[in-house]
């Protein structure tokens, strides 16, 4: 069975995830902030016969000894897909020339930078020993140099530019180990980061984005991808 960990699976394109890789037959290990408070998720799994198809795990990807303990409880354990998926878009009033707050720009590097490669260290002997040896960040077209016209939104800007370029030296010091890394844009979807306004539902972008990963091999290793296939310009 294919086996898949996903952090930020409690709601939104995370969730969506599980669903997705679940009704598929993965095994999935989804993992969240608070799992007494997450019943999108905990409904979900109690769909599934036996319910251990869906594992839920308290995760809060800044807390790095965490990681290493869940590393550790699932030290046996081949993963063929890790998503880095959870992200945090500081508040528009504190992203904003002037006006920036740099305690959240922190937390934002923490989250959406750090986050990935932390996550991709702690589990790379799981990912090793895996059929896929895939690993996935979710990263945003915002953080693209090139699509920048519109300015401003410098912290979630800055945070994926900077966790595109991890994950490109991921890539290259990964490749010998034959382990896959790419960045996602997922599109602009609706959730409670994306609002009502947004183009696409969450539905849309992980079955876009779930073909791009079914098709993905060593030699796309490195490459920023958008939902639908098309490669983003750096
Ligand atoms: N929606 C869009 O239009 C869009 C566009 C481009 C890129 N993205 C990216 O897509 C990813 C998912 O976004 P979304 O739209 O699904 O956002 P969302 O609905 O706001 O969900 C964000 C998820 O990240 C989790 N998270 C935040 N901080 C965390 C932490 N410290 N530890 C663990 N989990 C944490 C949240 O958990 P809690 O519930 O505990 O807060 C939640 O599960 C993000 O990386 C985002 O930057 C989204």
């Amino acid at each position: 069975m294919k086996t898949m960990l996903i952090t930020g699976a409690n709601r939104g394109i995370g969730l969506e995830f599980v669903r997705q890789y679940a009704a598929e037959g993965w095994h999935v290990f989804a993992c969240c902030r608070k799992p007494a408070a997450a019943d999108k998720l905990n409904y979900l799994a109690n769909q599934f016969p036996g319910r251990i198809q869906v594992q839920v795990h308290a995760l809060d990807v800044t807390d790095h000894q965490q990681i290493e303990q869940l590393s550790q409880t699932l030290i046996n354990q081949p993963i063929d897909l890790l998503i880095n998926n959870a992200g945090v878009y500081p508040p528009d009033r504190g992203d904003a020339f002037g006006k920036t707050d740099y305690a959240a720009w922190q937390h934002a590097f923490a989250v959406n930078t750090m986050a990935p490669l932390r996550m991709s260290e702690a589990f790379i002997r799981q990912l090793s020993r895996s059929e896929r040896k895939t690993i996935v960040t979710i990263t945003s077209k915002m953080g693209s140099v090139t699509d920048n016209r519109g300015g401003g939104s410098y912290i979630y800007r800055s945070s994926k530019a900077g966790v595109n370029i991890v994950v490109k030296s991921l890539s290259i010091d990964l490749s010998p180990q034959k382990i896959i890394a790419v960045v996602l844009h997922p599109g602009w979807v609706k959730t409670d980061m994306g609002g009502p306004g947004a183009l696409i539902t969450a539905e849309q972008s992980v079955t876009g984005m779930r073909r791009v990963i079914g098709n993905l091999t060593l030699q796309d290793s490195g490459k920023f991808y958008a939902f639908d296939g098309q490669i983003v310009p750096w």
